[in-house]
């Protein structure tokens, strides 16, 4: 089980970098929490204006769980379920930042393009026709997430199905404020200063 912890702290380090907000202050635009929804993922690095740095952000934060995942997976299958749990708690839940993270949601997404990658990119596509339909990036990954593990499940993939209910919940949990927001009818769409 020592190995299992090794990959769980890998994934967790890797996880925990905040791409978002690093990117932002490096280019001068100041605390990226300080602006639109306080977030530090790409879809709030968007509301500083800068296309380059919301889609760096969003490829940073996904590529941090496929290398959690990757580098575990030399070890055993298990440790790159293991390693990918971390690299996402990482993400949510970074002790640099008091604990503070983001949402989730790069990084699900990255987690799931080293263990199941086709399923990765139905939760792409699922993502992508939801917001170029609605506009809202909240609503679309909360939609690509119900059906990952359902989809994950349908596939024959069970171990991995659980671990992706389990980060569905959370990546629930941490868009509360935005469920409330499109219950209200005033969640920020896409590009907009939301
Ligand atoms: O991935 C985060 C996205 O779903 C919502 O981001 O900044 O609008 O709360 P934000």
């Amino acid at each position: 089980a020592g190995y299992l912890f090794a990959a769980l702290v890998l994934g967790y380090l890797l996880g925990s970098i905040p791409f978002g907000l690093i990117l932002t202050r490096l280019a001068g635009l100041g605390d990226v929490r300080n602006i639109g929804s306080g977030n530090i993922g790409a879809t709030n690095v968007l509301r500083t204006g800068s296309k380059k740095l919301a889609a760096a952000t969003l490829l940073l934060d996904m590529f941090k769980g496929t290398a959690a995942v990757l580098i575990a997976g030399a070890i055993s299958p298990q440790a790159a379920i293991v390693a990918g749990l971390g690299a996402f708690l990482g993400h949510i839940f970074p002790v640099w930042l008091q604990f503070k993270g983001g949402k989730g949601v790069a990084t699900y997404l990255g987690v799931l393009l080293g263990l199941v990658w086709q399923v990765a990119l139905i939760f792409a596509a699922i993502w992508l026709i939801i917001a170029y339909t609605t506009r809202y990036s909240s609503l679309s990954a909360l939609i690509a997430a119900v059906a990952t593990p359902v989809i994950l499940y349908v596939m024959g993939y069970h171990a991995i199905a659980l671990l992706f209910l389990v980060l569905t919940v959370i990546v629930f949990i941490k868009h509360r404020a935005n469920i409330e927001r499109l219950l209200a009818g005033t969640e920020g769409k896409i590009g907009s200063k939301g």
